[in-house]
């Protein structure tokens, strides 16, 4: 019988959708269709299948990755201004204890001063932040390897 394919669950947060558009100066001229590209071909090449999510919604991002517990391997998230706010995402991210990359296009901590706090990152494995949307693929080869390891 064919086993199925381990998931990573790609996940984008409030405002992401509007990559291409939304301040190219700071966060490029990808959109989020290549973003999602990007994913399922890194994920691919190693083995891996993604789920992606963008979400303008809380509530909806902490429902997907409870969800992960039961269908994912691994998460990757850029939570977006959620970073800097969600108590609530954090919880979820380390309740489901599923290895996690938090992944931010810009540089944060070259930016505004409130942007230089995450509630996300002590629920992460690692923080690729400024390496625009290579970062990931980063994250995906990242996981990849943790994930391979056990
Ligand atoms: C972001 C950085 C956040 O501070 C910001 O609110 C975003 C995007 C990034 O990818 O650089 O929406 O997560």
């Amino acid at each position: 019988m064919p086993t199925e394919t381990p998931r990573l669950l790609i996940i984008n947060g409030p405002n992401l959708n509007l990559l291409g558009t939304r301040e190219p100066g700071i966060y490029g001229a990808s959109t989020l269709a290549d973003v999602e590209q990007l994913c399922r071909e890194s994920a691919s090449a190693l083995g891996f299948e993604a789920e992606l999510l963008q979400s303008n919604h809380e509530g909806v991002i902490i429902d997907a990755i409870q969800a992960a517990r039961n269908n994912a391997v691994g998460i990757v998230i850029n939570p977006a201004a959620y970073t800097h706010t969600s108590v609530a995402i954090a919880d979820a991210l380390r309740a489901v204890e599923l290895p996690v990359v938090e992944v931010h296009l810009s540089n944060v901590h070259s930016r505004e001063e409130f942007r230089r706090h995450s509630y996300v990152s002590p629920a992460a494995v690692a923080v690729i932040a400024g390496a625009g949307i290579n970062g990931y693929r980063y994250a995906v080869d990242h996981l990849a390897s943790l994930l391979h390891e056990d």
